[in-house]
């Protein structure tokens, strides 16, 4: 038998038709503001996505391209002016900063209540406390699409391979807010292949291509993959292509769901991006949040 395919690029339009939607009920206009440090290519590409997507769901975007060589002294009061703009709703601080930046610092600045990649010690500490807040995208992106496959994930089992602070620790907390029994598996676990065998459902996030393999599946598990990683063509030479962290034709064969990457769970994060944006704005400003954003 072979797995269904989870269509993460067909998820993520459609909650992008359902976030346009929203925004047109809402009192105002959401406002996201982008920070670009320096000219990585990938960032660029990054942001200029965002970008497009929030003005296509009919919100403000507010954009800071800043030389690379800005000082981080520069670079905060900008993060503490946008925390101050009372326009704001979002701010989104590209990633990785230039190397003479502190990261961690810079982040920490951002407001919790704008932080919309969920990326700040306070954002963290709501989600591990259960408390109201503004969830990392990509792993929220991981939970809808495992709820789109099988529907309520209550009582269900769920192994997390990576626990990355990007994505593995706060994927295991965002699946126990919906009722799993999760275990974080890492480079340290004994018999990972058994613990991954025993779960309903597999979040793989180690950056190990095509590491977990169709064996490690249980029949019918539902597999999330969110690895993307670069890796030279096995029949086209000097050509690369990309793959997953999961063995993803093989793994077809035993899982009942599986995401494909590319299509998978990475189109999925501009779209919680989106989402957050949204959210933070009706929390800040006391609006109701627009029902058909809830997953
Ligand atoms: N760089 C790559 N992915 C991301 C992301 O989701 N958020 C931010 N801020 N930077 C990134």
């Amino acid at each position: 038998m072979s797995a269904t395919k989870i269509d993460g690029k067909a998820y993520a339009a459609g909650l992008r038709d359902r976030i346009g939607e929203a925004v047109t009920q809402l009192p105002g206009q959401p406002t996201l503001a982008v920070v670009l440090v320096g000219e990585d290519p990938a960032s660029k590409v990054y942001v200029k996505n965002k970008i497009k997507f929030t003005l296509e769901t009919g919100m403000r975007s507010i954009e800071h391209k800043l030389p690379a060589d800005i000082s981080e002294d520069e670079l905060v009061k900008i993060v503490r002016d946008l925390n101050n703009d009372n326009e704001v709703d979002g701010i989104l601080v590209q990633l990785p900063l230039p190397k003479h930046l502190n990261e961690n610092r810079v982040i920490e600045e951002i407001d919790a209540n704008k932080d919309v990649d969920g990326l700040t010690e306070t954002s963290a500490g709501r989600l591990s406390l259960g408390k109201p807040g503004l969830r990392p995208c990509t792993p929220t992106g991981c939970v809808m699409l495992a709820k789109d496959a099988l529907g309520d994930l209550s009582g269900k089992s769920c192994v997390v391979v990576g626990r990355s602070i990007l994505v593995g620790k706060p994927a295991a907390f965002l699946f126990l807010e919906q009722n799993c029994t999760i275990s974080i598996a890492h480079s340290r676990t004994q018999n990972l292949e058994e613990v991954c065998r025993e779960a309903d459902i597999i979040v793989a996030a180690v950056g190990r291509p095509q590491m977990v393999k169709a064996e490690w599946i249980k029949p019918g598990a539902c597999v999330i993959d969110v690895g993307i990683n670069r890796v030279p063509h096995p029949e086209k030479p000097g050509k690369t292509y990309l793959v997953g962290d999961v063995d993803y034709h093989p793994a077809m064969e035993t899982a009942g769901s599986i995401t494909p990457v590319p299509g998978g769970v990475g189109p999925m994060t501009i779209a919680c991006l989106l989402r957050n944006t949204v959210l933070a704005a009706c929390m800040r400003r006391g609006w109701d949040v627009p029902e058909n954003l809830s997953f």
